[in-house]
């Protein structure tokens, strides 16, 4: 039998799992509400909600899965990438832990975690398949070969996905994260609503930071025109920015597609807890008799049931670390 302890602290969620021979038996999210006030993650107000909610997540998480700590045969941790001080909480953490209890350490690439939550319930993707990994910091499209053997094949040159959602949350005056309000509201919006542009970004990569002005500059004529434009139709804006948003990612997807030949195609990351990608890609799907592989929506944002799967991947391979690791602010996939 092999027991798991999974951490998770690259952001703004301190995160604990514990998974049995590949099964999750406890997924505890501690989430800090402090950054809303601030409109994103403050880095340092970040580190220091992990280290007081650290010991407090992983105690509840080895309570909800009716183990003694003492059962535990390894611990798994995300090294990176991510905010530095964050990731030094959970880092150290993970290697005291493993020093005290004298089991090995694991460590995990959040962006390749966030592919592997795939693998924590049925349907499981068969390799090679293709994975949008779309989130607060990236979006990638992934050529997923093997667990740990993944190409990248395009990415963001500059906002990331969730950035584009945040940042146009902001202008329109929501709260941080503004994702899931954009979503909440688009469902009752006209997507046709308002014409947004569709960037030209060659091959499989994207970019952001345009429609991002377009936004602004949409918003700030018609608040001209009307003082109370914003109130009078934010459900309708936020329906024409998902729709592009959705639109730039799913036509990317396709060409990746269309290059590759390969049809499993699959969405990780924050932003793939989106109504309208995850139904947009349905669609697609269908169209091009994709199997599509969607995850529940407890594994699409930050969690450390997708550490402790990851971990539990490395654990069979005795793919170990010693104590002079140190977390990296940057990795690629
Ligand atoms: O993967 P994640 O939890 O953290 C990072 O590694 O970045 O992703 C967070 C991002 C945020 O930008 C958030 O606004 C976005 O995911 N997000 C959403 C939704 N839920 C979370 N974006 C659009 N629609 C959602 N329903
Ligand atoms: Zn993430």
């Amino acid at each position: 039998m092999a027991v798991i302890l999974g951490i998770e602290s690259s952001c703004d969620e301190t995160s604990a799992s514990i998974c049995i021979d590949g099964e999750i038996k406890s997924n505890i999210i501690a989430g800090q509400a402090i950054h809303a006030n601030y409109g994103g993650v403050v880095p340092e107000l970040a580190s220091r909600a992990h280290q007081q909610n650290i010991i407090p997540t992983v105690d509840q998480a080895i309570q909800q899965a009716k183990i003694n700590k003492n059962d535990i045969d390894a611990v798994a941790f995300t090294r990176g990438p991510g905010l530095l001080g964050s990731l030094l909480v959970g880092t150290s953490f993970a290697k005291s832990f493993a020093l005290a209890q004298n089991i090995p350490l694991i460590e995990v690439n959040h962006m390749q975690a966030h592919i592997l939550a795939h693998f924590i319930e049925d349907p499981k993707p068969a390799f090679p398949f293709l994975c949008l990994t779309v989130s607060g910091g990236h979006t990638q499209i992934v050529l997923v070969k093997d667990y740990f053997d993944m190409e990248l094949l395009g990415q963001t040159l500059d906002d990331a996905a969730g950035e584009a959602f945040d940042k146009t949350a902001k202008i329109l005056n929501l709260p941080y994260p503004g994702g899931p309000l954009i979503d909440k509201y688009a469902k009752e919006g006209n997507p046709l609503a308002f014409a947004l542009p569709e960037p030209q970004i060659a091959d499989l990569n994207f970019s952001f930071s345009g429609l991002k002005t377009a936004i602004l500059y949409m918003v700030q004529a018609q608040e001209k025109e009307n003082p109370n434009f914003l109130a009078e139709n934010m459900a309708d804006v936020c329906a024409s920015v998902q729709q592009r948003i959705v639109t730039i990612l799913l036509n990317k997807l396709k060409k990746a597609a269309k290059q590759t030949g390969v049809k499993d195609i699959a969405i990780a990351g924050g932003v793939s807890a989106n109504s309208g990608l995850r139904s947009g890609l349905v669609a697609m799907g269908e169209k091009y008799k994709w199997n599509v592989f969607i995850p529940k929506f407890e594994y699409c944002t930050d969690n450390a049931a997708m550490i402790a799967i990851a971990g539990y991947q490395k654990f069979l391979k005795s793919d170990f670390v010693g104590q002079d690791i140190s977390p990296l602010a940057r990795m690629h996939v």
